[in-house]
């Protein structure tokens, strides 16, 4: 269900002024979707404002006019040049009472914010202020998450990043291991949703999965875990010369804690096999920065692109997705479309529930290769 709101089109704006807003957890990319935004509103003759700190800085009137030259380069950097925050004022009345002071002291007419679920909920919290020339603010969302949890959309930015940052993470730890024998429980982001240690985990050849997705219960994990470590040590087995180590990957989201595993394994297999030697690595912060990989800078780059058109364009309330499986509005670009923010937010609820049919494939596509870890 849309409000009319959302499927109100407004008219073209002639020069206008857009706010450009990041939030939330920052992940690689951000900076190309802001450059090309940037870039895309200048050239068609608009004001571009880079607001600080996402919804805090747009509070406390942290505005400031952005050109060319304040985001050439920034292409190639992690992060977000405009800094992000987790702001919860922007939830209350007196909060949106404020944002509502702000869009009419700077003049805005629309609004692009990059960020995930929390940001996009606040995105259509302003879709619904009002601009000086009394029409409803333009808000255009484009999804940035390294957890990619957000609906609607196949990829987030900073996904890919992560997944390759990990990917190389692991790959480090693997020569450790090897070296030692030992087995390793490598913990990495991702709240609610496991995307980036399912994926990570079929890229990096890890031994075994953990994520919250699979709906398996503790005791299931930790004896599918003794069961694979027990294989990888097992005496003339056939990793005996090659490969005697074991790398688990695990989502943040699970709830059996890292330590917990190891005090297991330790408790369950120590007699069995007494030259066992588990360690727990936490990747945490160190995935969600760094370099945006080429295919994060070009997606940020076609979204940053469209998100600014489809402003200009008289759309609102809406976030432009990529290549998303099903749905959307078609826009100039081929591979991205426009969704109304309440499907989106509906949407990523579902997903990270694991209810919706997108979270399910994920587990399907899992299941289905979830075999070959333990060969
Ligand atoms: O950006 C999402 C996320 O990376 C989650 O996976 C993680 O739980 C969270 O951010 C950490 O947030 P913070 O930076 O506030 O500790």
């Amino acid at each position: 269900m849309t409000s009319p709101l959302q499927t109100r089109v407004l008219p073209l704006i002639g020069p206008g002024k857009i706010g450009l807003l990041t939030s939330g957890g920052d992940a690689p990319g951000m900076n190309a979707a802001v450059r090309s935004a940037t870039k895309v509103a200048l050239a068609r003759g608009h004001r571009v404002y880079g607001i600080r700190h996402g919804y805090k800085g747009l509070l406390d009137g942290q505005l400031v006019p952005m050109d060319h030259g304040d985001v050439d380069d920034i292409v190639r950097w992690g992060g977000t040049v405009l800094g992000s925050a987790r702001e919860l004022r922007f939830k209350e009345p007196a909060g949106k009472a404020l944002a509502q002071d702000r869009v009419m002291e700077f003049g805005l007419d629309g609004v692009v914010v990059i960020g995930g679920d929390g940001s996009l909920t606040g995105a259509r919290e302003l879709s619904k202020l009002t601009t000086a020339r009394g029409e409803p603010l333009r808000v255009m969302g484009i999804p940035a998450s390294i957890d990619n949890d957000v609906g609607c959309t196949s990829l987030a930015i900073g996904v890919d990043t992560a997944v390759n940052t990990i990917v190389g993470a692991v790959d480090r730890i693997a020569d450790t291991a090897r070296a030692h024998d030992r087995t390793f429980i490598v913990e990495v982001m991702g709240r609610d949703c496991g995307y980036l240690a399912m994926v990570a985990a079929i890229a990096s050849a890890a031994d075994a999965v953990l994520y919250r997705e699979s709906g398996r219960s503790h005791d299931e994990m930790l004896s599918h875990l003794e069961q694979t470590v027990r294989q990888a040590y097992r005496p003339g087995g056939k990793r005996s010369r090659a490969k005697r180590m074991v790398v688990i990957l695990k989502a943040e989201g699970v709830t059996l804690s890292s330590a917990r595993i190891k005090e297991h394994l330790d408790e369950a297999l120590l007699k069995e096999i007494p030259t066992l030697e588990t360690r727990v690595t936490v990747l945490g912060h160190l995935v969600r920065g760094g370099a945006p990989t080429a295919m994060d800078r070009l997606m940020a780059a076609r979204l940053g692109n469209v998100a600014v058109i489809a402003l200009e364009n008289g759309r609102t309330a809406m976030m432009a997705a990529w290549r998303p499986p099903v749905g959307g509005e078609e826009t100039m670009d081929k591979d991205v479309r426009l969704f109304d923010l309440n499907t989106v937010l509906t949407e990523t609820a579902a997903l990270r529930a694991a209810t919706s049919p997108v979270a399910k494939k994920r587990v399907e596509m899992l299941q289905a290769v979830e075999s070959i870890f333990a060969l």
